[in-house]
């Protein structure tokens, strides 16, 4: 009777540690807020997801909305502040009660007075570090095109092997007309700014491009069958619209390295959630053609955030019920002396 008592506490003290678990993974898309558990005891805050961090320029359609992190290792307590353009009181007429003290900043329903920098400072006793993000908040088809840094990348293949590369497109409110071209010579101003009335250049025959999408972006690959010396040298992905115009260049270099040869033709960007933003919110810029729709960034943010839960889960899961378990052992074996003390009247 006693055993079956103690069983229904564990199984209802399990049940309630599991539905925490449950509604932090719920709200949060993660078990933990921010800061890993085992850092070591006097350390100094670090950033622990530099990478992407390393995405400082973001350029976000309105009315969504937009997740800046800045998520940091440390000693505990780590302090999160959020400044925008150097203040620390950020006013959002839409958003009163916006949390400028958390491992992340999250803007909701956009408008273009949001855009700005937010800089996020995380210290503790040991020390501080920050890290500035560039918002730029831009209306749906009132925008030229913005490329994605970082694309294209500089690539390299052996002569006689094929090569590609891609840009992206991340904000454009009408279809761009997209170009590659190849400079003859590589411009004196390069990298700076590229003269494309008087530069010496080739248009790359569009029969040598492919779209794609990457990451629930659009993008343009150029393919290069069959690289001749002649390929090889600066290329420039352009794009336009009635709106204005932006462009990306890398170099295609000739590949010495025979060990290398697998990635000759692997130029493939990786879904690279870019700069951690989460976009919710009906689907963003579209193209004017309704066929050929830019499609939303959503599925991809939202898939690499699911595939954490179920990790997270299930380790906080896994701790609470050693703990719970070993709790109520312990509490069993207690009581079980005690009553064998009370039988054979031997004080404890
Ligand atoms: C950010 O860090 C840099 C270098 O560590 C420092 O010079 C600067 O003052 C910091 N900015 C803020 C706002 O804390
Ligand atoms: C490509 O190479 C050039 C020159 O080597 C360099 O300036 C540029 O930053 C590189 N681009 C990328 C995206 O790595
Ligand atoms: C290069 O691409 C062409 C066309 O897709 C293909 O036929 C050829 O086998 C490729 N060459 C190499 C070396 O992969
Ligand atoms: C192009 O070159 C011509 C003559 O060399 C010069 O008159 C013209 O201003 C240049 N255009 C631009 C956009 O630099
Ligand atoms: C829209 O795209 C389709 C297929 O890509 C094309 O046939 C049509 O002409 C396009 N319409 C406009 C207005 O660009």
């Amino acid at each position: 009777m006693r055993k079956r008592e103690v069983w229904r506490v564990i199984f209802a003290a399990w049940t309630f540690a599991m539905q925490i678990a449950m509604d932090e993974a719920g709200s949060n898309g993660l078990i933990y807020k921010g800061q890993p558990t085992s850092s070591p005891s006097s350390a100094s805050p670090r950033f622990v997801d530099s990478i992407r961090m390393q995405q400082t320029f973001i350029a976000w359609p309105a009315r969504h909305s937009v997740r800046l992190k800045c998520k940091a290792s440390g000693s505990s307590p780590l302090r999160f502040q959020w400044l925008k353009d150097g203040d620390p009181s950020i006013h959002r007429r839409l958003q009163p009660r916006l949390k400028t003290n958390m491992w992340y900043l999250k803007l909701k329903d956009l408008v273009p007075l949001d855009s700005g920098k937010y800089t996020c400072i995380v210290s503790n006793t040991y020390g501080s570090i920050n890290h500035t993000y560039t918002l730029r908040v831009v209306e749906k088809s009132r925008t030229k095109p913005i490329l994605k840094c970082g694309f294209p990348r500089n690539t390299s293949a052996e002569l006689g092997q094929n090569a590609s590369m891609t840009c992206i497109v991340l904000i454009s409110g009408t279809l761009p007309d997209f170009r590659w071209l190849r400079w003859n010579t590589i411009p004196s101003t390069f990298p700076d700014s590229l003269d494309f009335e008087n530069g010496s250049y080739t248009l790359v025959n569009p029969r040598q491009y492919q779209t794609v999408h990457v990451g629930g972006k659009y993008g343009v690959k150029v393919n290069i069958w069959n690289v001749q010396p002649n390929d090889l040298g600066l290329y420039t992905c352009y794009v336009s619209n009635h709106l204005g115009s932006d462009y990306m260049s890398a170099f295609l270099t000739e590949e010495k390295d025979r060990r290398k040869e697998s990635e000759v033709t692997t130029e493939k960007p990786e879904e690279k959630d870019f700069a951690n933003h989460e976009n919710t919110g009906s689907p963003p810029l579209r193209g004017t053609n309704a066929t050929e729709e830019i499609p939303p960034a959503k599925q991809a943010v939202t898939r690499s955030r699911e595939a954490k839960i179920p990790l997270s889960v299930f380790i906080g899961v896994l701790s609470t019920w050693a703990v719970i378990t070993t709790i109520a052992l312990l509490w069993c074996h207690l009581y079980h002396k005690k009553i064998r003390a009370a039988k054979t009247g031997v004080e404890f």
